[in-house]
């Protein structure tokens, strides 16, 4: 038998267990193993019921993403079927119970469906999140699930791709029982209980209680497409996958498993899953740093000081509340900190009416948050972060103080988005402790933080604060120590050509529109006037590398920042803003424009969406290029992750370095070639891109096998 899948027999019941770590995954051996140790359990004559559990932290997590990748890529021996062993499970004539702890995720659901009950342990999660892989439950999850569950719930657990708590999950009729104790033991009881009862043991794929009539499914079905328009915006597979669940509904099982293959299919071969699988490993990978091995030590962390009780630090100290820390917010003065514990409760409160926390979890949180002016009790800190005003002289003085009262061992991290780390680490007597933890407002809810490590940064901060991220559910990608680090020096060249292009012609309104059709979450300007243009106004002060783009000064930004219009929070920027906090077109502003540019002899022209996306995307794109040759980013997906949890590129769109390679390097360096003849120097094709469209190669060569240049 496989060594995948073991077999032991306690008491007549046959505990079938699968062991493939790190999670399970249905990888090529473990059908074949489940299959044959299923088989014999059921053809062995002192066995009266089955048991299939995970072996490790988990059940099964799905398919094997590896083969779903090749899939994609065009293997279609990778393809994913399990027909025959979900049948071979459902049709034996004794009882197979699945006993779900961990997650139990896509095909691990789908097994887990197959079988004739369900238990699980109470912290268990069960969903179908393929659609989060651009593709749809693949394993008859859609017909299965809907006959367990219901239309409606079908609906909302494929479309969303969440996993339901066990407690839901019983009470939706998908877990027959929970298990409080021990699983193994619990499970074989009820798989006993179970033998016991007259006739066949039940199977999913014959009901048909919880289908409904074409009647009553029709304004669900619309209910999901809407809510897949909403909140899945421009992804293909939470539309695809309806159709899948109104197969389910409408057609005899074997016909619906055929439909869900088709679509299944068609998913997999597009273009959306291609990129949604990079995200994937992508996001995964970016936690590998080639000379910090996994096995690095790293310090414990239980006690978080953080030092300025602004946007950043509240939102810092939320994040670090919510992960279990006990925090020190620091300020210098009772206001400070009365403002920063204000928004804090406020973010709360807003939590608790949206049900996402109770009131007493939030007071709890708050509890452990502990404002105060000085550095009085720092000494239990186990990490330091500084979150004080954009200031090099500042952030010294502030890097001094803390040196001074931190206990030896201790993290000691800024937050600064433009300032040299070595500089501040210059500041303290021990800078391997210093490293850059670069989060993303609002800090609470943006995903990505950059760790920045300095000249001196030791491995295991580095691993620390790689170890850290993950503790606080976000994504941590190390840059190098260059000013802007690897997102903010993209966004000054996409910024600027979006503004170039509109002292060129087009419009604010017309740039973001081109922009957010073409999936960014939000337009650039939108973006500008969020983040206060007062912001990027400072950074064109003090770093010259952002002063202009190569040669070309935007005209406009600068005139509108000495008009008092910082953005949203005067109310007005590149954009107005009425109550609702949405952007309103301003003539002013277009007025404005339009002066600046007959000032400059500017002669103005129309654009097409397609010319807008090119200047800036590919603007965008250059620059992660020259990043990379700099080796300020390890690799391309980790600017791709960067991109898609800080800066709302799509998903379904890999990020700009994956979407450069489906474009074809030599039609970006062609069209950035003839960019830099038109434009001039701030269009001068990165090195990197230009070999590597020469050599038919991509930039996110080394993932898929080969050879890294
Ligand atoms: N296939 C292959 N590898 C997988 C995997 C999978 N389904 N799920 C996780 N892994 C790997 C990760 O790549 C990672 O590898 P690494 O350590 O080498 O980087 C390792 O397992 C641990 O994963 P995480 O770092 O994500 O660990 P967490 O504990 O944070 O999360 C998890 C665990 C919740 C299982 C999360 O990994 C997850 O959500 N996985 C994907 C689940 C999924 O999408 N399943 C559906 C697959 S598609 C499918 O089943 C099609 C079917 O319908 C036919
Ligand atoms: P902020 O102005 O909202 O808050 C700064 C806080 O630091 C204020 O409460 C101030 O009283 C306090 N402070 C000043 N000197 C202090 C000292 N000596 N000791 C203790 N507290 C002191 O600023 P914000 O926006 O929170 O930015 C903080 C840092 O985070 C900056 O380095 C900024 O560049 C960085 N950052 C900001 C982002 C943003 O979107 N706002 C995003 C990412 C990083």
């Amino acid at each position: 038998m496989s060594e995948l899948v073991r077999s032991s027999i306690v008491d007549r019941v046959a505990v079938i267990e699968i062991d493939n770590p790190p999670v399970n995954a249905l990888s090529a051996g473990v059908p074949e193993g489940l299959a044959a140790a299923v088989e014999r359990a059921q053809q062995d004559a002192s066995v009266r019921a089955l048991v299939v559990v995970g072996a490790g932290r988990t059940f099964i997590a799905g398919a094997d993403i590896n083969e779903l990748e090749r899939a994609a890529w065009g293997d279609d021996h990778a393809l994913p079927d399990l027909h025959g062993l979900l049948q071979r499970i459902e049709d034996g004539p004794k009882p197979v119970v699945m006993a779900l702890h961990g997650t139990a995720l896509g095909g691990g659901l789908e097994v887990a469906m197959a079988g004739h009950y369900r238990v699980a342990v109470p912290d268990a999660r069960m969903g179908q999140p393929e659609v989060n892989l651009g593709i749809i439950p693949g394993a008859e999850g859609t017909q299965r699930l809907t006959r367990l569950v219901g239309v409606e719930k079908a609906l909302d657990m494929c479309v969303s791709g969440k996993p339901i708590a066990a407690a839901e999950a019983l009470e939706s009729g998908l877990v027959d029982r929970l298990i409080e104790g021990d699983l193994r033991t619990g499970a074989a009881a009820f798989a006993r209980e179970m033998a016991v009862r007259r006739g066949a043991p039940p199977k999913t794929r014959e009901r048909t209680d919880k289908l409904g009539t074409a009647v009553s499914n029709a304004p669900l079905y619309a209910a999901g497409r809407e809510l897949a328009a909403k909140t899945r915006r421009r992804l293909e597979a939470p539309l695809a996958v309806i159709g899948a669940i109104e197969a389910a509904a409408s057609l005899p099982f074997e016909e619906g498993c055929r439909r869900e293959r088709e679509i299944f299919v068609e998913c997999v071969r597009s273009e959306q899953c291609k990129a949604l699988v990079h995200a994937f490993f992508a996001e995964r990978g970016a936690s590998r740093v080639p000379d910090v091995p996994k096995d690095t030590p790293t310090r414990d962390i239980a006690t978080v000081a953080i030092v300025g009780a602004g946007t950043m630090g509240a939102g810092i100290a939320m994040a670090s509340v919510n992960a279990g820390f006990r925090v020190i917010l620091i300020d210098t003065t009772e206001r400070a900190l009365e403002a920063g514990m204000g928004t804090i409760r406020h973010n709360y409160d807003s939590s608790v009416k949206r049900r996402r926390f109770t009131p007493e979890a939030v007071a709890e949180r708050v509890a452990r948050i502990r404002p105060q002016v000085g550095y009085g009790g720092c000494e239990a800190a186990d990490l330091v972060i500084e979150a004080v005003f954009e200031n090099m002289a500042l952030k010294k003085q502030v890097f001094a103080e803390i040196d001074a009262v931190a206990k030896p061992g201790a993290v000691l991290a800024t937050n600064t988005s433009t300032l040299n780390i070595d500089e501040i680490a210059a500041a303290t007597s021990r800078p391997e402790s210093v490293v850059g933890l670069h989060f993303f407002s609002p800090a609470n809810v943006m995903r990505l933080v950059e760790i920045v490590r300095g000249r001196a940064t030791g491995r295991p901060v580095i691993a620390t604060a790689m170890a850290l991220a993950k503790r606080l559910g976000k994504v941590g990608v190390l840059v190098g120590n260059g000013p802007g680090f690897v997102g903010n020096r993209m966004m000054f060249p996409y910024m600027y050509e979006a503004q170039f292009l509109v002292e060129d012609g087009a419009t604010p309104e017309q740039v973001d529109r081109a922009l957010t059709s073409w999936g960014m979450a939000m337009g650039i300007f939108a973006v500008d006037d969020m983040a206060g243009l007062d912001v990027a106004w400072r950074v064109r002060r003090e770093l010259r590398q952002f002063a202009d783009a190569g040669g070309r000064r935007p005209l406009v930004a600068d005139r509108l920042v000495e008009a008092g219009r910082l953005g949203q929070k005067t109310g007005k920027g590149w954009y107005l803003y009425g109550e609702d906090r949405k952007p309103q077109p301003d003539r002013e502003v277009i007025d404005l424009i339009e002066r600046a540019a007959a000032e400059a002899g500017i002669h103005r022209g129309r654009f097409t969406d397609e010319e807008i996306v090119e200047r800036t995307i590919y603007a965008l794109i250059n620059e992660g290029a020259k990043i990379l040759e700099e080796g300020l980013a390890l690799r391309a997906a980790d600017i791709d992750v960067i991109y898609m949890n800080g800066y709302g590129f799509p998903a379904w769109r890999g990020g700009p370095m994956f979407y450069a390679d489906r474009v074809g390097l030599p039609a970006i360096h062609a069209k950035v070639a003839a960019f830099h003849r038109e434009f001039g120097d701030r269009w001068a094709p990165a090195p990197l891109l230009e070999t590597l469209a020469t050599q038919g190669k991509t930039f996110n060569a080394a993932e898929r096998g080969q050879t890294p240049s």
